[in-house]
């Protein structure tokens, strides 16, 4: 038994390094390493706004902030799609975090691509979705809020 779940072990290891050097030679090392590691994953309690978006793609992207003194403290990002909207998702948090309203909303998913180098042409789209579903989460931060 023990004999056969080495085996197991050791076939699901050489599988996902297989799987792993996939994706290092198609998208490089710098989604690579956010794909392993998807920084700022979740939801987020009780968030001074949200964005949502589904993309032509069928994919739903959440992003949300937390502003407090006037720049994004926190952010976080939930996704039902492929592997790379997580990343791009993930690497909108990073560049929303520690900035105000107005160079947030400089970030478009072309400065997404730049953080991550060149994407395969299909996965392009992903980082525009994130940069939609960050500016959607802007746009609610900035309403005012009801009383
Ligand atoms: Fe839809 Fe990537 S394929 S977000």
């Amino acid at each position: 038994m023990s004999h056969m779940s080495t085996a197991l072990d050791e076939f699901a290891d050489r599988l996902q390094e297989e799987i792993n050097q996939d994706v290092i030679e198609t998208y490089g090392q710098e989604v690579y390493k956010r794909w392993r590691h998807p920084r700022f994953s979740g939801l987020m309690e009780n968030p001074s706004g949200y964005g949502r978006v589904t993309g032509s793609c069928g994919d739903t992207m959440e992003i949300f902030l937390r502003l407090e003194n006037g720049v994004v403290s926190d952010a976080s990002f939930t996704t039902d799609g492929c592997g790379c909207s997580a990343v791009c998702a993930s690497v909108a948090c990073e560049l929303a975090i520690g900035k105000g309203p107005a160079p947030v909303s400089d970030i478009t998913g072309e400065a997404i691509l730049e953080v991550l180098g060149d994407l395969p042409e299909k996965d392009v789209h992903c980082a525009f979705l994130a940069a939609e579903a960050l500016q959607a989460s802007l746009k609610a931060c900035m309403k005012p809020q009801e009383s």
